[in-house]
C-alpha cells in the first residue's frame, strides 16, 4: 500500500511517485475556490489485490492514481457532471474509470463540523473535509505513523478499494441481515474511500455504491462517459476527529466516532482494543437484538455515546490507564455493510524530577562530588538525562551512570541518574550543575532543576564584599590615625606601621 522508497523497490515505483506528484499538483490547482468547477477534487490511490493471473501466491496489491471529484452536498443541483466537465478535470495520469464522482448525500465528507455540530453550518460555503482548516496543532506529528496512500499537499492520505457487500460474522452484527440473503439492492459495483488526515484531526471511510455503471440498455454515448468518470453515492460513512489522541493518567477521554447511513436501517456497533499484536473488543453494542438495540459487551470504565439522531457512536473510556495504550477501532455494522475508524491513544505523563542535594551542593576544594537526579511517575519509559554546567571553570561532559528502570503497581516508571563532578577549584564557587529532563509528554523543552555549587571554606569574597571590606578598612586607619596622632604623638612613625597592618 505504502510507496516505500527500498533500493530493492520494484522499478515501478518512481513513476508512480512521479505521477503522484503529477496529479498532485493537478488537483491542487483545480482545487482552488476560484476554480469554475462545482466539484472539489482530491488525488488518491486505487488500490487493490492484483489479480495475479491464478496465482498461489498471496497477490500483490496494486495501486494505481485515482481521483475523487466530491459534488456539492445533496443529490440536487450540482449532483451531476456536465458532459466534458469531468473530462477537464482529469489529469491524464489517471485511466479511464479511476476518477470517481463522489455523491454524498448526508454530507459527511463536506463539513466534519457541520454534520457533528447539528446543524451549525450557517451562512458558511461548505467545504470538503480535505480543504477544511486544521483546527488546532493539538494532534502531535506521528514520525511512525503509517501514512497510507497517496495524499495531497494537505497531507490528506486518500485511499480507494473495492468493496464487496457481505454478512458480518460477529455476534452482535448477525442479526442484521435478515434471512434471505443479499438483496437485489446490492448488485453492482461497490468501493470504500478513506481519507485520512492525522494533522487535520479527521479520518473517514465512505462506502460507496457505483450508479452510474453502464447497463446494457443505456446509449452507447452515455456508455462511453460513464466509463471515464464512475459516479458513486456514499451509502455509510465512519468518521473520527480524533484519530490520534493523547490522556494522562486518571483522566477520562473520549474517542470520537461518527457515522450516516440510511435512516431507518439497523445498525450494531463494535470498539475493539489493539496493542503489542493483541486485541479483544471493549463494547459492542446490537441493533437488532431481540426487544431493540442492547449493548452486548462491555469492559468495565468503558461507555457508549450512542445516538442514533446524530449517528454518535463515541466510546468513553474512565480513568485512563497505561493498559488502555494502542489503537481503537470503531466500526459500523448496517445490513451487509460495515466500515471503520481508528482512533490512536497514548498515555502521557510527565516525570517528577528531583534533584539531590538541593538547593545547594556544599564540596570541599579538590574533591569530587556526586549528585543524583531522580525520574519518577511517567509513562511510557523513554525518559532521558542529561546533565549540564553553567559557569566556573568547569567544562567538558560530566560522568555519570543510571540506575535500572522500575515499574510501579500503577504501571509508572521510575529511575535515578548519577553525575560525578571533578574535583573542584575555588573558582567553581557558585556554578551550578543541571540536571534536564526529556520525556514524550514534556514538550520540546524538557524539564529541568538544577543546583549551585559552593566550594566550602571559600564562601568567596563577592565584589560588594570586597569593595564593603576596602571601605571599613579605609575609614578604620583614617580613624586610627587620628585617634594615635592625638594620644601618642611622639609614637606616630611606629603606630602608622601598625594601622597600615590592620589594613
Ligand atoms: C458524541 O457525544 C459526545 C458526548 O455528548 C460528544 O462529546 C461527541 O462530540 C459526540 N460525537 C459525535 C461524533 O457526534
Amino acid at each position: 500500500m505504502k510507496p516505500t522508497m527500498s533500493p530493492a523497490g520494484p522499478p515501478l515505483l518512481l513513476p508512480l511517485l512521479l505521477l503522484g506528484a503529477l496529479i498532485l499538483s493537478g488537483a491542487a490547482s483545480s482545487s482552488s475556490p476560484s476554480s469554475s468547477s462545482s466539484v472539489s477534487p482530491l488525488s488518491c490511490w486505487f488500490v487493490e489485490e492484483g489479480s495475479g493471473g491464478g496465482s498461489v501466491m498471496p497477490s500483490a496489491l496494486s495501486q494505481r492514481p485515482a481521483l475523487l471529484l466530491l459534488g456539492p452536498p445533496g443529490r440536487g443541483a450540482g449532483g451531476k457532471l456536465g458532459p466534458g466537465q469531468a473530462e477537464a478535470l482529469l489529469p491524464p495520469q489517471v485511466q479511464p474509470g479511476m476518477a470517481f464522482h463522489v455523491v454524498d448525500p448526508s454530507g459527511t465528507l463536506w463539513s466534519k463540523g457541520g454534520v457533528l455540530g447539528g446543524g451549525g453550518g450557517g451562512g458558511d460555503v461548505p467545504r470538503p473535509i480535505w480543504l477544511q482548516p486544521s483546527p488546532s496543532h493539538q494532534a502531535e506529528e506521528e514520525d511512525d505513523e503509517e501514512e497510507e496512500g497517496g495524499g495531497s499537499a494537505e497531507g490528506v492520505s486518500c485511499e480507494v478499494n473495492p468493496y464487496s457487500p457481505q454478512e458480518a460474522h460477529v455476534s452482535w452484527a448477525a442479526g442484521l441481515g435478515g434471512e434471505e440473503g443479499c438483496p437485489r439492492s446490492l448488485d453492482g459495483k461497490w468501493f470504500i474511500a478513506s481519507l485520512r488526515s492525522p494533522t487535520a484531526g479527521y479520518g473517514v471511510s465512505a462506502i460507496m455504491h457505483a450508479s452510474g455503471l453502464p447497463s446494457p440498455s443505456s446509449p452507447r454515448k452515455h456508455q462511453e462517459e460513464a466509463s471515464v468518470v464512475t459516479t458513486a453515492t456514499v451509502v455509510l460513512s465512519v468518521f473520527t476527529r480524533t484519530p490520534l489522541l493523547s490522556s494522562r493518567l486518571g483522566q477520562d477521554v473520549l474517542l470520537d466516532c461518527g457515522f450516516s447511513g440510511p435512516s431507518g436501517v439497523p445498525f450494531s456497533v463494535e470498539w475493539r482494543h489493539q496493542h503489542g499484536g493483541a486485541g479483544r473488543v471493549v463494547l459492542a453494542y446490537d441493533g437488532a437484538a431481540p426487544g431493540g438495540g442492547r449493548v452486548s459487551v462491555a469492559e468495565e470504565g468503558a461507555r457508549l455515546f450512542l445516538d442514533p439522531s446524530t449517528g454518535n457512536a463515541s466510546l468513553q473510556l474512565r480513568a485512563v490507564g497505561p493498559h488502555h495504550e494502542g489503537i481503537y477501532i470503531c466500526t459500523l455494522f448496517l445490513p451487509h455493510l460495515h466500515a471503520q475508524q481508528a482512533a490512536r491513544l497514548r498515555v502521557l505523563e510527565p516525570p517528577r524530577v528531583s534533584l539531590r542535594p538541593s538547593p545547594l551542593v556544599v564540596v570541599a576544594p579538590n574533591s569530587p562530588a556526586e549528585l543524583s537526579c531522580e525520574v519518577s511517575g511517567h509513562f511510557p519509559q523513554g525518559a532521558s538525562v542529561t546533565w549540564g554546567l553553567r559557569g566556573g571553570s568547569l567544562g567538558g561532559p560530566l560522568q555519570s551512570w543510571e540506575s535500572g528502570h522500575h515499574q510501579s503497581p500503577e504501571g509508572t516508571f521510575r529511575f535515578t541518574s548519577f553525575a560525578r563532578l571533578p574535583p573542584l577549584r575555588p573558582q567553581d564557587h557558585g556554578a551550578s550543575v543541571e540536571c534536564r529532563v526529556s520525556h514524550p509528554a514534556l514538550g520540546e523543552g524538557g524539564l529541568h532543576q538544577s543546583v549551585t555549587i559552593h566550594i566550602a571554606g571559600s564562601s568567596g569574597p563577592s565584589v560588594e564584599d570586597a569593595v564593603g571590606c576596602f571601605l571599613i578598612a579605609f575609614a578604620l586607619y583614617g580613624l586610627l590615625q587620628a585617634f594615635f596622632q592625638k594620644v601618642f604623638p611622639e609614637k606616630q612613625a611606629t603606630e602608622k606601621t601598625k594601622s597600615e597592618k590592620l589594613e
